[in-house]
């Protein structure tokens, strides 16, 4: 029995990747296919007075323009997450003639060329009635009210008696913590290429979720699913923006309808900043209180974030908070204010991020204020159980992360004292933190074909957006058929496959390898069924129970497989193509009887020039407890990144938004830095590898790991920054101008 399960099987997609075969949503060759070119409000409140589109008309190849003045009837869909209708803004675009915000779609140009497009949106005069915009969270508080739900979940949350405990504390720690909006900026921008055949419309999209997109569009639309087809083989990163479907879909398949002919809308990276979402700034006030001993007595965690005019999304920062650590009373808030900023969405660890960034900075505060070993402090305030939902975990080894990722780390040699650490003139800081994402699942389905030539196919309406999923779903097939894996042929990314959830909330691998799983085991049952229906076969007449198919080879239990026949022989013999089997698999009573959450630890070494304050990140460690790895070096790629986008957040992400007109003065990835190579120094990962034994019931026990190998991470390195300098930073990203005031010693 071959395990692919758990070995570092390279990815399948990679030759295609880097010989430029792959093809990402613009890349697709469609014939007859003309251009369009979005234009973006230049104003953040107001409305649009006039559109004057004449010269443009006389341009050089200029086929259509479209802005609310001449746009079809769209609809809002049903916003409805659960059935797969939730658009990333439900006003939906060219709506009315209003304006909410800097970079708001007011107008689409078609012609024959990309550059006849850009000429042409280039000739069309916009007039605007302009009101001043209010960008900034203090200046609008008398909009602030307080969102019931995210996701479901309530957003405010109380359990004893926190204002009195915290009051009656031995020992107090109280501080604000802020982060700033941050945008994704995937490689790969989003773009869209519609095309249109009668009443069917094929998307070439860029999306997370390929059946969101089809039940989405279709609904704006007011068209049927089924006459929706939704094409993305190929993502170059989502981290949330390409999660739901936001108007450049629409506004390509309108454009398509109109001009006769498929239209190929391209978002710029300016684009990028303002019509797929982003992260919103966090304003988050922590109150912690404690015995002598560390016991956590009181925890109070206040959030205060923004949301657009037109719609709610808010970063629930406290959401994961409240089953952290132990502590009987809690309370978890949260506000929003509504700004002329376009509607934030997902950014990878949507709250849990951020929160952790906040909350785990204040337990190292709580850590010095006791004196107490910061890993100590989490070890005593442990949760045995999650106290919110008083479920026991499925599983859970985070004691486990702190050891491993400690000892790798060389924790032991830390000497608490801030400044007390050197190498040379450089200040040497270590720092740590949990790190915790929730352990989600949803129904999941998928196809397994075995084939005449002892080949295997593997299909799912699931997503790969760089993750691995094309590789992963082929190492379950192999193990279960024993059918090696580069003669397995995955395919995804389209919405006639079986449906498949939202690549988001990391949580592809747990919901569609089970379903795959299933779906093989059912293709091989056919297979025996096949076998024993042969009437010159050895094993014609036995139940199915008496025979194993297996290793590629259909044999009588008991016996060795080279007893049977091989699966290619079974088909031939029968005159069949193929066998199929098909695999669904829907969370069900596991999720009432336990809490499934994934842990983790970060470790932090800080180098910090004195003179310049220059904050090098010279060495991560980190472990995590995700329930099985299916694949070690693509989920170990993706603890890279997830660290990388911690060492960003934590140092250099930041979006601006100018006061005056509400733009964004940043929008381009010279101004908004993200890490690159020289940033990046010894990153050391470790995974605990316990398969979680109640997540799925078909033994493939995988949790998370995307989402969950970001958090944590900024706080522990602010915590190292505070340790190697003895400054507090409470407001990311930790710039050199914020850590100048320090003393030249
Ligand atoms: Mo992730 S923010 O759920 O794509």
């Amino acid at each position: 029995m071959t395990t692919a399960i758990g070995s570092p099987v390279s990815r399948k997609d990679g030759t295609l990747k880097i010989t430029g075969q792959a093809r990402y949503a613009a890349d697709h060759p469609i014939k007859n296919v003309t251009h369009a070119v979005a234009l973006m409000s230049t104003i953040a409140r107001g409305r649009i007075s006039s559109i004057d589109s004449a010269a443009a008309e006389k341009a050089p190849g200029f086929l259509a323009i479209i802005h609310h003045g001449n746009a079809p009837k769209l609809y809002r869909s049903t916003n409805d997450f659960m059935s797969a209708t939730k658009p990333g803004e439900v006003r939906v675009v060219f709506e009315d003639d209003r304006v909410y915000y800097a970079g708001q779609y007011v107008a689409v140009v078609v012609a024959e060329t990309l550059q006849q497009a850009q000429f042409a949106a280039s000739l069309v005069k916009i007039k605007y009635e302009a009101l001043p915009p209010v960008v900034e969270i203090e200046n609008a508080t008398s909009t602030l009210y307080d969102p019931a739900e995210f996701f479901g979940d309530k957003l405010t949350y109380n359990r004893g008696d926190p204002e009195s405990a915290f009051q009656s504390s031995a020992v107090k720690h109280e501080a604000t913590y802020t982060t700033p909006s941050e945008h994704h900026n995937p490689m790969e921008p989003s773009a869209s290429i519609a095309e249109w055949s009668g009443d069917e419309l094929t998307l070439y999209e860029t999306t997370q979720w390929v059946v969101g997109a089809r039940n989405t569009v279709a609904e704006i639309l007011g068209m049927p699913q089924e006459n929706i087809h939704i094409v993305s083989p190929f993502i170059g990163g989502g981290f949330g923006c390409k999660g739901f479907i936001w108007p450049h879909s629409v506004l390509s398949a309108i454009a398509a309808k109109k001009v006769g002919r498929p239209v190929k809308l391209n978002l710029t990276r300016k684009q990028m900043f303002s019509a797929v979402g982003h992260r919103s700034e966090t304003i988050q006030k922590i109150s912690l209180g404690a015995d002598a001993g560390g016991r956590l007595n009181a925890l109070l965690h206040d959030t205060t974030v923004y949301t657009s005019i037109v719609d709610e999304f808010v970063e629930a920062c406290g959401a994961t908070i409240k089953q952290m650590y132990s502590c009987p009373n809690v309370l978890i808030a949260h506000h929003a204010a509504r700004l002329n900023i376009g509607t934030p969405t997902p950014m990878r660890a949507p709250g849990e991020n951020h929160g952790l960034y906040a909350f785990e900075s204040a337990m190292d505060e709580l850590a010095y204020k006791l004196k107490m070993d910061p890993v100590e402090l989490r070890v005593v305030n442990h949760a045995g159980k999650n106290e919110h939902t008083n479920q026991p975990f499925s599983s859970k080894y985070l004691k486990e992360c702190y050891q491993v990722a400690g000892d790798k780390f060389g924790w032991a040699k830390r000497n608490p004292e801030p400044r007390s650490m050197r190498d040379g003139k450089l200040l040497v800081g270590m720092g740590m933190a949990t790190a915790t994402y929730p352990g989600m699942r949803s129904p999941g389905a998928a196809r397994v074909r075995i084939l005449q030539d002892g080949s295997a196919t593997v299909a799912s309406a699931t997503q790969d957006m760089g993750g691995g999923t094309y590789t992963t779903m082929a190492q379950v097939v192999a193990d279960v058929t024993g059918i090696p894996i580069e003669r397995i042929h995955s395919d995804l990314g389209d919405s006639h496959l079986p449906p498949a959830p939202v690549s988001g909330g990391s949580m592809t691998t747990a919901s569609v390898l089970p379903a795959v799983k299933k779906a093989a085991q059912e293709a091989l049952k056919k297979l025996v069924q096949a076998a024993i229906a042969d009437e010159k076969s050895s094993l014609h007449g036995r139940k199915e129970d008496e025979v194993s198919a297996s290793n590629g080879r259909v044999f009588a239990k008991g016996s060795s497989p080279e007893s049977g026949v091989s699966y290619g022989a079974v088909l031939k013999v029968q005159k069949l193509a193929a066998v199929e089997g098909e695999g669904t698999l829907n969370p069900g009573e596991e999720r009432q009887k336990y809490a499934f959450q994934s842990f983790g630890a970060q470790f932090v070494e800080v180098k910090v020039d004195p003179e310049i304050a220059r904050v090098t990140v010279s060495r991560v460690s980190s472990a995590f407890d995700v329930g099985r790895i299916i694949n070690l070096k693509t989920a170990r790629s993706q603890a890279y990144s997830g660290v990388i986008m911690g060492i960003g957040m934590a140092l250099m992400e930041h979006t601006i938004y100018d006061q005056r007109d509400g733009s964004i003065v940043n929008s381009n990835l010279a101004d908004y830095a993200v890490p690159v190579n020289a940033d990046i120094h010894s990153i050391d990962i470790s995974f605990i590898d316990k398969p979680d034994p109640y997540i799925d019931d078909v033994g493939i026990g995988a949790r998370v790991v995307g989402e969950i190998t970001v958090t944590g991470l900024a706080a522990a390195l602010a915590n190292a920054v505070y340790h190697a300098t003895g400054k507090r930073i409470r407001e990311l990203p930790i710039t050199p101008d914020k850590l100048l005031k320090l003393a030249v010693e």
